[in-house]
């Protein structure tokens, strides 16, 4: 997981993750935290093992942890946040040892998160999957102000 702890220590990844703890100060609804990427990253490791994908696990975590890293250019400026994320992912990744094949595979998993590609390879099938599975909606406190669907919820664990 050397590459993987290589993002974790990245100053640029740091320095976004800070920038988007400060635009969500004030958000009641889910945030987008380090703890919240490391569920993503554990819960698609796990979709993927049970699917029998043949995915390297320092693939998905690289998807885990960048996935939603461009929130802070979504505040900033408009810019959609999976798209976002690749122009950030793209330095990040690089400098810590992803070849250019497996950036293709990361970004398209990251451009997949948000809305479901029924188009999309497998991979990024689980990537939208496992965002979702990853909120914690039984203890969350905004639960009835937000507008995901009482189905789509997490009221019980899967994960
Ligand atoms: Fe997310």
């Amino acid at each position: 997981m050397k590459r993987v702890n290589s993002i974790l220590n990245n100053n640029r990844y740091i320095e976004e993750i800070k920038k988007i703890e400060t635009y969500e100060k004030n958000r009641e609804f889910c945030v987008h935290n380090i703890s919240h990427f490391l569920t993503m990253s554990r819960i698609l490791y796990i979709l993927s093992l049970e699917e029998g994908l043949n995915i390297d696990k320092e693939i998905v975590y690289a998807v885990g942890l960048l996935h939603d890293i461009g929130r802070g250019l979504q505040y900033e400026n408009g810019t959609p946040h999976e798209k976002g994320s690749i122009i950030l992912a793209k330095d990040i990744l690089e400098e810590s040892g992803f070849n250019k094949s497996e950036i293709e595979i990361i970004n398209r998993g990251i451009l997949s998160h948000r809305k479901y590609n029924k188009e999309g390879t497998a991979f990024e099938k689980l990537t939208y999957r496992a965002d979702k599975l990853s909120r914690e909606c039984y203890e969350c406190s905004a639960s009835d102000e937000c507008n995901w669907s009482k189905e789509d919820k997490n009221i019980y664990l899967k994960y």
